[in-house]
Formats: C-alpha cells, sequence, structure tokens
C-alpha cells in the first residue's frame, strides 16, 4: 500500500483504492484477531494520543490496536498536557514527533490537526475534529461491506446533522466509493456548497450520485442504509439544543422512516447515541423538553435492522489497519 509516512487527517486526501485496501486490511486484521494469530509487527514503536473532547470507542480503539500490534501507547487527556494553555501545537508536534513513531490527535478545527502533523514528522491521525472523522469512516465503510457483501451501487441515507463531520466525512467517503450518498434534513444543515461540489464529482467518477432532500420519504425511499449522529457535537454550546430539537424532530430515525428503505436495510449510528433516558444529557433533555429519545427512538436502536454495535467493534480493527499501514 502507498500509504507508509503519510498523515490521515480526512477523506479528501485519499483515493478510493486507497480507502478499499484499508478496509480489506481491517478485515484481514479483523480475522487474526479472531482466530487468535499474534500480530506484534510494531514491536519496539511508540504511539501518542492527545484527546481534546472525550472519546469512549476511538480512544480504547487505539489503545486495543496498539498493544495488539506490540506499541506503546501514551494517552494525553482533555486537561492533563500542556497543548493550548502553556505549549503551542507546533511546538508540541516537534516534541511529540521526537519521542513518538504516530500521533492521534482529537479536537476542535481541522486547522490544528493540519499543524500538527506539518510540525510532527511522524504520521498524524485525526481521531474526530469539527469538520471530519475519517478513521470512523473505514469501520463504517467495513460494517456496510460485511453486512451487505458490496459497497458500490447501494444506496446511503444521512439524517439530522449532515454539515458536521459525520456528514461531511461519509458523503465523501460514499461519493468515493460509488455509493448514493443522501442528505435528508432541513436545507440549514445540508453540508457546505463547496464540498457537496468535490463529493459531486468524486460521485460522477465512481458512477454513483449525491442528493439533498428535506423529504423523508423521498430520502429514505428503497435505501440500503439508514445512518445518523447526534443533533448536538462535542464542543457546540449548550443553548443550541432548543433549535436543533426543533429543526431536527422531523429527521429522527424511526420505524416510519425505515419503512421507507429496503426491506434488508441496516441502521447505524457513530455513536454515543440518545435513543433513551439512560445518560445524564438524555435526562436533562427530558426535564426541559419532554423527549424521550432523540435522533434515533429506541425501538429502531434495539431493533433487528441495527447494527451499531458491529460497527463500533470496526472501529478497533479499522484504526490498526490506518496505524499498519501508515507505519510498516
Ligand atoms: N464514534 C466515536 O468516535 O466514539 P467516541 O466519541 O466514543 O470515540
Ligand atoms: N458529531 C459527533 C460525532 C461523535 C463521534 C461529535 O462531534 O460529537
Amino acid at each position: 500500500m502507498s500509504l507508509k509516512g503519510k498523515n490521515f487527517l480526512r477523506m479528501m486526501d485519499l483515493s478510493a483504492d486507497e480507502i478499499l485496501e484499508l478496509i480489506d486490511l481491517s478485515a484481514e486484521l479483523k480475522d487474526k484477531k479472531k482466530k487468535g494469530v499474534s500480530h506484534k509487527v510494531l514491536e519496539g514503536k511508540n504511539i501518542a494520543l492527545i484527546f481534546e473532547k472525550t472519546s469512549t470507542r476511538t480512544r480504547c480503539a487505539f489503545e486495543v490496536a496498539a498493544s495488539d500490534l506490540g506499541m506503546g501507547c501514551t494517552y494525553l487527556d482533555p486537561s492533563g498536557s500542556q497543548i493550548g494553555k502553556k505549549e503551542s501545537i507546533k511546538d508540541t508536534a516537534r516534541v511529540l514527533g521526537r519521542m513518538f513513531d504516530g500521533i492521534e490527535y482529537r479536537g476542535f478545527e481541522q486547522t490544528i490537526v493540519k499543524e500538527l502533523a506539518e510540525y510532527a514528522g511522524v504520521p498524524v491521525w485525526n481521531g474526530l475534529t469539527n469538520e471530519s472523522h475519517p478513521t470512523q469512516m473505514i469501520a463504517d465503510m467495513l460494517t456496510i461491506k460485511e453486512h451487505k457483501g458490496k459497497l458500490k451501487g447501494l444506496k446511503f441515507v444521512y439524517m439530522g446533522d449532515a454539515r458536521y463531520n459525520m456528514g461531511n466525512s461519509l458523503m465523501v467517503t460514499c461519493a468515493k466509493l460509488g455509493i448514493d450518498f443522501v442528505a435528508c434534513t432541513n436545507k440549514d444543515y445540508f453540508p457546505e456548497p463547496w464540498l457537496v461540489e468535490y463529493a459531486r464529482e468524486c460521485a460522477a467518477e465512481a458512477g454513483s450520485t449525491v442528493t439533498l432532500t428535506e423529504s423523508v420519504e423521498k430520502g429514505c425511499k428503497d435505501a440500503d442504509v439508514i445512518y445518523t449522529d447526534v443533533w448536538v457535537s462535542m464542543g457546540e454550546p449548550e443553548e443550541v439544543w432548543s433549535e436543533r430539537i426543533k429543526e431536527l424532530s422531523p429527521y429522527q430515525v424511526n420505524k416510519k422512516a425505515m419503512s421507507y428503505a429496503k426491506e434488508d436495510a441496516i441502521f447505524m449510528h457513530c455513536l454515543p447515541a440518545f435513543h433513551d433516558l439512560d445518560t445524564g444529557i438524555g435526562k436533562q433533555i427530558y426535564a426541559k423538553f419532554g423527549l424521550e429519545e432523540m435522533e434515533v427512538t429506541d425501538e429502531v436502536f434495539e431493533g433487528p435492522q441495527s447494527v451499531v454495535f458491529d460497527e463500533a467493534e470496526n472501529r478497533m480493527h479499522s484504526i490498526k489497519a490506518i496505524m499498519y499501514a501508515t507505519l510498516v
């Protein structure tokens, strides 16, 4: 593979072939793990994980994958380092680049991870920024391939806040892989026009389409995959909840929305999800707005079409593949 020594910052930087190779490598490493075949091929290397936002899946995936590959791993939490407060990203990059073989960064603007990559001198992996979530894409495509047997030619529908990290990355990934992508949401939540234009160019090359629609029936009709994410992302102010609930409630993934899709359609969500009252924020929203579930109903989340935990597991196998491909 051609990714050795490269950064992994956003899907726009990858070719369709590179994405497909990463999906296949993830499947290969998953198979090794399931069969108990040791793959400590990166023994002696060390990675750093910088998290300026919280995480369950991404952090655990990086730590377990690093351990399986034989690497040491250092976790820097949102408050436990000098980053941002006493030391610039540029200086941090040059320090960590002297000690580690690769660096994961989760935080705010894409420009920060880009700057880190410019100065680190070792591969930098984007573990989520406001604009993109590329490691999630490899896990998601692997999950779809496992359940549908193919990627090209499928219809993928994204409901909810399509202009943030998940909507942006999924649109570009689907377009590159020849999957018909639909952003089904209030028009104020469509991805930015320049990115839609870029995705449409990729889709034209791959023989697929990118559609923006406010109609749930039209958007979800004959879909193979229905995907959603939280309505308010990490780092956004609490005050936006009320407008998000008002504007995005029509795009909740519920039984009705699923009924427009193919009978064997799957439901996906990057997680964490608000589908019941078992979370702190879920309880607060219920007290303030009377909503028991938000972007997805509990019925769909827990139902037979939901593959969200396969998807979560695949974060580990795919992050392992991304590190392997860029380090070996
Ligand atoms: N999907 C995802 O990135 O989850 P975490 O925020 O738990 O890492
Ligand atoms: N859009 C979400 C994704 C979480 C994995 C967020 O940024 O909080």
